[in-house]
C-alpha cells in the first residue's frame, strides 16, 4: 500500500477489457483497453459468448499492461475496483473472478462500481485532471445524460459528504441511443459500431431531407400496464418517473427501414456492405472516402436526417429536465457522447441558455477502467466495499 490513494479498477461489463491506475480519484496513471470490435464486426453486434471468451483472454495482459503503464506493482496499490453491472452477464464475471481472487491474494480492499456511475464519472476526472486543484467533491448537482450502446438515462447526481447520490429522472423505453445507431448502420450496410460512421457520413448529407419525428411517450399505457414489456422495463418503474424525460429509440429504427424499403435503398445498402465489409475484396479497414463513394446522396441524406432527429430528441428531453429541475450544469457521457454533432448542438444549445454542458475526452466517452476507478474513490473514502460474495447483476440500476 502507497496511501497515495492508488485504485486499479477492472471493466468488463461489454467488449472492452480495461484496466486502469488512477490516483485519488483524480489523475489517470495508465489506462489500457482490449477492444473486441474485430471478434464481433462480422456479427454486425456483439455475441456476449464471444465477450466473454475474449475477456478471459484479455484481463491478465491488460491488467498487467495498466500496472507496467504507471510503473506499478500490486504492493503499490491501495484498492482494486471492479464493474459489477448492469452488463453482460458472463463478460461481467470474468472481470469480477479476477478482481476478487486478485483482492484475496493481495490483501487489497475491493470496490464495486456500477458501469453508469462510471460513466458519469468519465466527465468528474476529466474535470479534476484540468483544475487539480479543486477538492475532489467540490462539485455542483449535475444533469446526466448517459447515452451509449446499452443505456440511454437520465439522472440528477448529487455530491454528498464522501460519495455521490443518483436520482432517476428518465430512460429508454426500449432501444438505447446507440443501439439505434448500431442497428440503423447495419441496416444501411455501414460496419460495426455504427455510430462513428453515422456521425462522419451524416456531415456529408442534408439533415432536414426526411423529417423524422419523435411523438410523445404515452405513458398512459405504461402506466396502466398495458404497454409491451421492455428490456428496460425491467430496471425501473416507469410510473415515477416524468413521460417528458423518457426516450424511445424503437420507432426511428422502423421509420429508417420503412424509407429503405419504400425507396429501395436495399441493394445500394447490400452492395455497400459486401463492398467495404463482408466481400471478400472488402479492405481490412475501410475509410471515410471509401464509405462516402459508395453511398448515394439520398444515403447521405437518410443518415444526416436521423442522426439530427436522434440528437434533436437527446437534447429536448436534457433541456427540458434541466429546466425543471433547475440544474445550471449539464454532463453528456457515454458512447454516443463522442457524437460531433451531439457536441456542438448540445453545446450551443447550453450556451444560449447559460447552463454549462460537459463531455468526457473521446478516449473516456467509450468504455474504459479510468473512470470505473474514478467512482470508486468516493466509495473508497466512505468504506463502501463489495460483499464478500460480490456477484455480477447484468441489470444493477443505479438511483431511483
Ligand atoms: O459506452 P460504450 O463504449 O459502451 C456501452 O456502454 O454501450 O458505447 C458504445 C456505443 C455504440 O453503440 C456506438 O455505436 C456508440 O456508442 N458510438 C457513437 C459514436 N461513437 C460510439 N454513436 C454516435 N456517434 C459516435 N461518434
Ligand atoms: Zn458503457
Amino acid at each position: 500500500m502507497s496511501g497515495r490513494g492508488l485504485i486499479l479498477a477492472i471493466e468488463s461489463s461489454c467488449d472492452e477489457t480495461a484496466a486502469a491506475v488512477v490516483e485519488r480519484g483524480s489523475r489517470t496513471l495508465s489506462s489500457a483497453v482490449a477492444s473486441q470490435i474485430a471478434t464481433h464486426a462480422r456479427y454486425g453486434g456483439v455475441v456476449p459468448e464471444l465477450a466473454s471468451r475474449e475477456h478471459l483472454r484479455a484481463v491478465v495482459p491488460v491488467v498487467r499492461a495498466a500496472l507496467a503503464q504507471a510503473g506499478l506493482a500490486l504492493d503499490d496499490l491501495d484498492a482494486l475496483a471492479v464493474t459489477s453491472g448492469p452488463g453482460l452477464a458472463g463478460a461481467l464475471l470474468v472481470g469480477i473472478t479476477y478482481a476478487k481472487a486478485l483482492a484475496f491474494a493481495t490483501g487489497l480492499p475491493l470496490v464495486a462500481v456500477n458501469h453508469l456511475e462510471g460513466h458519469i464519472h468519465a466527465v468528474l476526472l476529466n474535470e479534476r485532471e484540468s483544475a487539480p486543484e479543486l477538492p475532489a467533491q467540490a462539485s455542483d448537482p449535475a444533469l446526466a445524460l448517459v447515452v451509449s450502446g446499452g443505456h440511454t438515462h437520465l439522472y440528477l447526481a448529487q455530491p454528498t459528504a464522501n460519495t455521490w447520490r443518483y436520482k432517476l429522472l428518465g430512460r429508454t423505453l426500449d432501444d438505447a441511443a446507440g443501439e439505434a445507431y448500431d442497428k440503423v448502420a447495419k441496416l444501411l450496410g455501414l460496419g460495426y459500431p455504427g455510430g462513428p460512421w453515422i456521425d462522419a457520413l451524416a456531415q456529408h448529407g442534408n439533415p432536414r431531407a426526411v423529417p423524422f419525428a419523435f411523438s410523445q411517450i404515452k405513458t398512459k399505457l405504461h402506466l396502466a400496464g398495458k404497454a409491451p414489456r421492455t428490456k428496460a422495463a425491467k430496471t425501473a418503474p416507469i410510473a415515477a418517473l416524468n413521460p417528458h424525460f423518457l426516450f424511445s429509440f424503437s420507432g426511428i429504427k422502423t421509420a429508417v427501414l420503412r424509407y429503405v424499403e419504400l425507396n429501395n435503398l436495399r441493394p445500394e445498402a447490400e452492395a455497400r456492405r459486401a463492398a467495404l465489409f463482408t466481400g471478400r475484396d472488402a479492405p481490412a479497414r475501410p475509410t471515410l472516402e471509401q464509405a462516402l463513394a459508395a453511398c448515394t446522396p439520398q444515403t447521405l441524406d437518410l443518415i444526416a436526417s436521423f442522426q439530427h432527429a436522434v440528437v434533436g430528441d437527446l437534447m429536448k428531453k436534457t433541456f427540458a429536465a434541466a429546466e425543471a429541475l433547475g440544474a445550471r450544469r449539464i454532463l453528456v457521457t457515454g458512447g454516443v457522447a463522442a457524437n460531433r454533432e451531439l457536441r456542438s448542438r448540445f453545446s450551443a444549445e447550453a450556451a444560449k441558455r447559460g447552463v454549462s454542458v460537459s463531455f468526457p475526452t473521446l478516449a473516456l466517452s467509450t468504455d474504459n477502467a479510468a473512470m470505473i476507478a474514478a467512482a470508486a474513490w468516493p466509495r473508497f473514502l466512505a468504506g463502501e466495499f463489495a460483499p464478500p460474495g460480490l456477484s455480477a447483476d447484468p441489470s444493477l440500476a443505479l438511483g431511483r
